[in-house]
């Protein structure tokens, strides 16, 4: 029951973003205040990054509480992941570099931001299209190996989160230490299994 509802509940932020945007227009005034552009491409950006790090702690739950369901929510998330990584990115292609794609490669080789952020995405690609239980049967072992990757785009992601902060370092600090105790948990959890403790 829970792993039908969970694609509607993650595509609430989308549906919420999209009411906004629909209310600002009929209201005539911006929704996302006077740089909706930025606002809307932070936004994206900021649900992109909660459901990572929800995507990583289903693991620590499945060992506390034993649920079943929790290796399609999973699944679910991380397509999450990859679909407001990708709204985060079309919405600076389109609104803040107005589809200029030569821009975007210049912001690509000057800004450590820009390129931090393209790796974390490029990576999130071949995690997205193995997701299913077919493609997973045929990887078999290196499915678990390249579903690793997970763990460099969170290091990446934070990279690219505190360099993109402007105003206020709270968010990134909220992202840092969550992603940062979810890796902690993985690499004690792997010496644990190596029986280094
Ligand atoms: C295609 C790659 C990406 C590009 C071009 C990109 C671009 C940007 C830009 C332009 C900003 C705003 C910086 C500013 O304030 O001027 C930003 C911030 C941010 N991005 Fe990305 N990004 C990318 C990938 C990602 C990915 C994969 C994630 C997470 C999974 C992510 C999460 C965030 C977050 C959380 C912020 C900061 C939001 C805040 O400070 O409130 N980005 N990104």
């Amino acid at each position: 029951m829970l792993a039908r509802i969970f694609p509607v509940f993650c595509l609430v932020p989308f549906f919420f973003v999209l009411s906004k945007i629909i209310w600002g227009e009929l209201q005539d005034e911006s929704a996302f205040g006077p740089d909706p552009g930025k606002e809307l491409v932070l936004l994206f950006g900021e649900i992109a990054v909660i459901c990572l790090i929800i995507t990583l702690m289903v693991s620590p739950l499945r060992n506390l509480f034993h649920v079943r369901c929790f290796p399609e929510a999973r699944r679910i998330l991380g397509l999450s992941v990859f679909f407001y990584a990708t709204l985060h990115f079309f919405s600076y292609i389109a609104l803040l570099k107005g589809l200029d794609f030569k821009e975007f490669v210049i912001d690509l080789e000057t800004k450590t931001h820009i390129f931090m952020g393209f790796f974390s995405y490029c990576m999130l690609i071949p995690l997205a299209f193995t997701s299913s239980d077919s493609i997973m049967k045929r990887l078999k072992y290196r499915w678990k190996i390249l579903h690793g990757l997970v763990y460099l785009i969170s290091g990446s992601v934070i990279i690219h989160v505190f360099v993109s902060v402007r105003d206020s370092f709270q968010f990134a600090y909220f992202c840092s230490f969550c992603l940062g105790a979810l890796l902690l948990y993985r690499i004690l959890k792997s010496m644990r299994k190596l029986s280094f403790f």
